[in-house]
């Protein structure tokens, strides 16, 4: 195993635990300040991770708006495992839809749900004459997850603040996205729940987590621990591991067997665990591995 960069993941989770108090309570403020500035909150997670990659305190900052969740980068995801995360959020009480906010795919979903939240709401203005008013609607998401995409895309490419009027800060950024409706971007920086070992690890996994402070050999070889349980015909397949091979063995061995495959040595026939470490993380994060997602609606919460 190359030591150069011999960083833990425990010490990924120290950096990430130093880096966040300030901007909890910075983005705290501004969301409880923004909150009644909108009408719903549109909550957009990782659909391959959709534990880790959700705020643990979000419902409490939002006070009971209606929300919406955005299952964003489904195109990366197991669709059968999408499927029973969409059915678990409706029986829990708030509509979601898959998403993929870099191709656009199922974001015509995106105004009918957030409808169909703010119904009462709507009908309510109605009675009183407001036919037509304007639905604002807040974006949350921890970074990396695809908040600046699902804005871009809703906007066509552009970036159309809406003009001066009480609520638009320089740290509130509105944007419509058609007639007589608006988002606001999440004022400051969500942070997921980083002092939870998992979820540290499965958003590296998915690269929401810069490398350069893992060690990127041992985070490759917890990924494939994890996907030997559910995904070991995704990594059969991908790296033409022999029948029989993977049962029992340690992430570090079945690495060494994927540089071996590919050929991937150094001067004196040294397997290069390094470049099989990036190949690994990259193929996963790129979906070239396979549609995989995995926290499982089943999972505990
Ligand atoms: P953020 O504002 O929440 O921080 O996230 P952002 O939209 O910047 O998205 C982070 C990365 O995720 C970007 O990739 C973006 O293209 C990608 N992404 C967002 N939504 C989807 C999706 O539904 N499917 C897939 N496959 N990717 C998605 P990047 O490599 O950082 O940038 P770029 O190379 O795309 O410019």
């Amino acid at each position: 195993m190359n030591r150069q960069n011999d960083k833990t993941l425990q010490d990924m989770e120290a950096v990430s635990i130093q880096w966040f108090p300030g901007h909890m309570t910075r983005t705290k403020r501004q969301i409880e300040k923004s909150i009644r500035l909108v009408d719903a909150v549109a909550e957009i997670v990782d659909a391959r991770v959709p534990i880790s990659s959700r705020n643990p305190v979000l419902h409490q900052l939002i006070q009971g708006k209606p929300r919406v969740i955005l299952l964003n980068k489904s195109d990366m995801a197991d669709p059968a495992e999408t499927k029973k995360w969409l059915q678990r959020y409706r029986a829990q009480g708030t509509p979601a839809v898959a998403v993929d906010c870099r191709s656009g795919k199922g974001l015509n979903g995106f105004i009918p749900l957030v409808r169909e939240v703010l119904r009462d709401k709507i009908a309510v203005w109605e009675e009183k004459g407001m036919v037509g008013r304007t639905i604002r609607v807040m974006v949350v998401g921890i970074p990396n997850v695809g908040k600046s995409s699902l804005i871009n895309k809703l906007c066509r490419g552009g970036k159309a603040a809406v003009a001066d009027r009480p609520g638009v800060t320089r740290e509130n950024r509105w944007f419509t996205i058609g007639k007589g409706f608006e988002l606001l971007d999440t004022p400051g920086v969500l942070w997921p729940k980083f002092e939870d070992k998992t979820v540290g690890e499965h958003l590296a996994f998915t690269g929401a987590v810069k490398d350069e402070v893992i060690d990127t050999e041992r985070l490759a070889g917890r990924l494939l621990e994890t996907l030997v349980v559910s995904y070991p015909q995704a990594l059969c397949e991908r790296y033409r591991l022999d029948d029989g091979f993977l049962p029992g063995k340690r992430g570090d061995e079945i690495l060494e067997e994927i540089g071996r495959k590919r050929g991937m040595l150094m001067s004196g026939g040294v397997i290069n665990t390094e470049r099989a470490a990036a190949a690994v993380l990259d193929e996963f994060r790129s979906a070239r591995l396979g549609h995989i997602t995995l926290e499982k609606a089943e999972d505990n919460q």
